[in-house]
């Protein structure tokens, strides 16, 4: 069995497995170079160039695991949603969902239109999956909420009011899209388990905005959803979130009576919470993914390497570690970092 998948069972590998966060993309140049007149949606969309994608950082980089080239968007663009990917912006919509009518309007696509029309992603990911051999792909979805964030707002925002209001002004309606959001990315996940990935990565990246009482009662049951019929081991994301670490478990004992394993394998860990303070804060049934402050990519080589030897140190409280970054790969890093950081991490006994 691979280190990643080891790991996410509960045993520990003599290393911890390494992976990063937005390995595929704009750091690599071979990535720049391939992408130069295909949008951002295009290039998720067209098997050979996501397959691609998806390998450059596994073959430059020697990594433990490939995360498939895609967006947590493009399975509402495979609903029929108008959305495309701004440069330097980020995913934008060009008609926001703020009112009950407009989510009454969108809530009527059948999530099954997402599947119909997937054929270049499960393409994609069955090349990827004949090239990688052993090395084990990564799937991924966006969680509802931060779908939702984009969605209602129409585009990038830091606080993300207008979903986190919609919440409390309008709770049939939220609840009617957060619901219909968990169904787009749940067939999302299907369709890159059905074509070989196995492991996925939700992504709730802006959870962090939320309070521990509106994630519990707005959001978890949504992401629970999500994950519901994955049957492959589960990773949860989010940034900001060490206020919500126990409940990023999405562990339904946590709020009903019903004794319930947790519904997820692994919890990954932004750069603000040290891995040996997360690890007591989630308990001995979870693994733990994280945590590089990617700031310290750009820190000279002997300071970032001693931040890594801290990061594996601490993740050895948890019941297994995998190695990444506190989130993404910033677009200006220099590759070879994240090379030397892989190199480093082989040599290390766990
Ligand atoms: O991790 C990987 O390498 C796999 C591919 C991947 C992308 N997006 C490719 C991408 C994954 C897993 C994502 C998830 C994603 N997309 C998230 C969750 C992860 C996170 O970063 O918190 C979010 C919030 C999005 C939405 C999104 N898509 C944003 C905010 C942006 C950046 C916009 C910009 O240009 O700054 C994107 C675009 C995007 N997604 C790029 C890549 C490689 C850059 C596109 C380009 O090259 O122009």
């Amino acid at each position: 069995m691979s280190e990643l998948l080891r790991a996410l069972t509960g045993d520990r590998p003599e290393r911890p497995p390494v992976w990063f966060m937005r390995q595929a993309g704009r750091s690599l140049p071979e990535y720049r170079e391939l992408r130069v007149g295909t949008r951002m949606l295009d290039a998720c969309l067209t098997p050979d160039l996501a397959a691609e994608i998806t390998l450059q950082p596994v073959r430059r980089h020697g990594v433990d695991a490939g995360i498939f080239f895609s967006d947590i968007v493009v399975p509402l663009r495979l609903a029929g949603v108008a959305v495309e990917i701004e440069p330097g912006r980020g995913p934008v919509f060009a008609e926001p969902v703020r009112t009950a009518a407009d989510v009454a309007r969108l809530t009527a696509i059948d999530p099954a239109e997402v599947a119909a029309s997937a054929d270049p992603i499960a393409e994609a990911v069955r090349l990827v999956v004949a090239e990688l051999g052993d090395i084990p792909l990564i799937g991924f979805a966006g969680a509802p909420f931060t779908l939702a964030a984009y969605l209602v707002e129409g585009g990038p925002s830091k606080e993300h009011l207008r979903a986190r209001a919609m919440m409390h002004a309008d709770p049939a309606s939220w609840h009617a899209l957060a619901g219909w959001l968990a169904r787009v990315s749940s067939t999302f996940l299907d369709v890159q388990l059905g074509a070989g990935a196995v492991a996925v990565q939700l992504f709730d990246s802006w959870a962090g905005s939320l309070s521990a009482t509106d994630y519990r009662t707005f959001v978890a049951p949504h992401s629970r959803a999500a994950l519901a019929g994955v049957t492959a081991p589960r990773i949860h994301f989010g940034v900001g979130a060490g206020h919500l670490l126990r409940d990023l478990r999405l562990d339904a004992r946590e709020y009903e009576e019903e004794a319930e394993a947790p519904s997820v394998d692994a919890v990954g860990v932004d750069w603000r919470t040290p891995l040996d303070e997360a690890a007591a804060v989630l308990g001995p049934d979870v693994t733990v993914q994280g945590n590089i402050d990617p700031a310290l990519l750009r820190a000279p080589w002997p300071v970032l390497a001693a931040h890594v030897g801290d990061v594996i140190r601490r993740g050895r409280a948890a019941r297994a570690h995998i190695l990444n970054l506190g989130h993404g790969v910033p677009p200006d890093t220099d590759p070879a970092m994240l090379t030397r950081i892989v190199e480093l991490v082989h040599e290390v006994d766990a």
